[in-house]
């Protein structure tokens, strides 16, 4: 985790630099191994803490990583049916899902650590209320911020709200032809969507982005989603087919593995809907982060970044090169959309 501290235009609340000093401070104790070395060891802590809470320095503190992004599935419930995907099959019940004041929480205490807050899901505005005041404080925080969504619940209000506080939407499509739409959503949904996508390119001009499923299902149809992205001025990204649990197939020949780049995934911080904190979605396939690092509802974020088994599954990530990696998440972000 990296931690960059700029000096501000506004001089923050008291209550929340001792609660940053606190948050940092205490866990880093807890890491000391010998005890007379406690003391000594807290008080350089408090200078270099000092150091860079003050001043603006191009040097950034590492935990292994540079910028983080943080990825908060919101919820795994859905209205979709898309074949290709498995997460609406396991909607979290109600007492899985986090309060939204336990992630702005989360947020408030990570924000100079990112370059990004994306909400995915499941579909995130299910949530709209609990997705707009994320987008509202992350605004304050200056952290931009992305939501991926299938576009069903888009509204001209939102729109144009979420237009002021300049982020960024990505909307999945698959196929532009009505009957392949239908059928990739599960859903008789493209005489709803279509016409939002095109308020909402109408709304936000480039902040509107679009991204495709690269499987053999849509190896015929992503030209004409080009396409279109093309004609209406948006820019597009492709997502390699990965197992969602879903029904859908990697495309023909087609690997898209590139073996020379790797994993971004470190940077990550990853949310689940009840709070649970892994470095990436696949942490399963690492055994050291098969069970989460910790959960927010419980814990205070930093404390859990900083345990030392999250500071041995970033060192592990360094050298992970499964097919994964080409998730969006997980790349670098110069690599996306065109
Ligand atoms: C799981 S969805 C959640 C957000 C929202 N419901 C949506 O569909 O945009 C996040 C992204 O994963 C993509 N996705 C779904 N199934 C996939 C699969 N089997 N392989 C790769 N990407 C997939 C979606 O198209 C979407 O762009
Ligand atoms: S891809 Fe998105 S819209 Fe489709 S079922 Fe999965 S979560 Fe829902
Ligand atoms: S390759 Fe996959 S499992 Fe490994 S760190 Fe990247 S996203 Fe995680």
């Amino acid at each position: 985790m990296s931690l960059i501290y700029r000096r501000r235009a506004y001089q923050p609340k008291y209550t929340q630099v001792i609660s940053d000093y606190l948050g940092e401070i205490v866990p880093f104790a807890k890491r000391v191994d010998k005890l007379y070395l406690v003391i000594p060891m807290v008080f350089l802590k408090t200078i270099e803490w000092s150091i860079y809470r003050w001043y603006e320095t191009p040097i950034r503190r590492f935990y292994g990583i540079k910028g983080n992004e943080l990825i908060y599935m919101i919820t795994k419930r859905c209205n979709a049916r898309c074949p290709k995907c498995g997460i609406w099959k396991q909607p979290e019940s109600n007492d899985q899902h986090l309060h939204v004041s336990h992630f702005i929480n989360c947020l408030k205490r990570l924000h100079y650590n990112l370059y990004q807050v994306t909400l995915t899901g499941g579909e995130p505005l299910l949530y709209k209320m609990d997705v707009m005041r994320i987008a509202e404080e992350a605004r304050k925080l200056n952290v931009p911020m992305v939501i991926v969504s299938n576009g069903t619940f888009l509204d001209k209000q939102f729109l144009e709200r979420y237009n002021e506080l300049g982020h960024i939407l990505v909307i999945s499509v698959d196929s532009v032809e009505k009957d392949k739409w239908n059928e990739f959503r599960g859903r008789k949904d493209f005489d709803i969507v279509m016409p939002k996508i095109i308020l909402a390119r109408h709304v936000l001009g480039d902040k509107l982005r679009i991204q495709s499923v690269y499987a053999k299902e849509t190896a015929s149809e992503i030209p004409k989603v080009i396409e279109f992205c093309r004609k209406h001025g948006i820019k597009h990204n492709i997502q390699l087919h990965q197992d969602f649990h879903g029904d859908w197939h990697d495309p023909d020949g087609a690997t898209m593995v590139d073996n020379d780049t790797p994993c971004a995934a470190r940077k990550n911080i990853c949310i689940y809907p009840n709070g649970d904190v892994v470095k990436c979605f696949d942490h399963r396939k690492i055994p050291l982060a098969e069970e989460p690092l910790g959960n927010i509802a419980k814990q205070d974020i930093i404390e859990i970044l900083c345990s030392k088994r999250s500071t041995e599954i970033s060192k592990i990530m360094k050298t992970c090169n499964l097919r994964c990696k080409n998730m969006s998440c997980n790349k670098s972000q110069n690599l996306l959309f065109k």
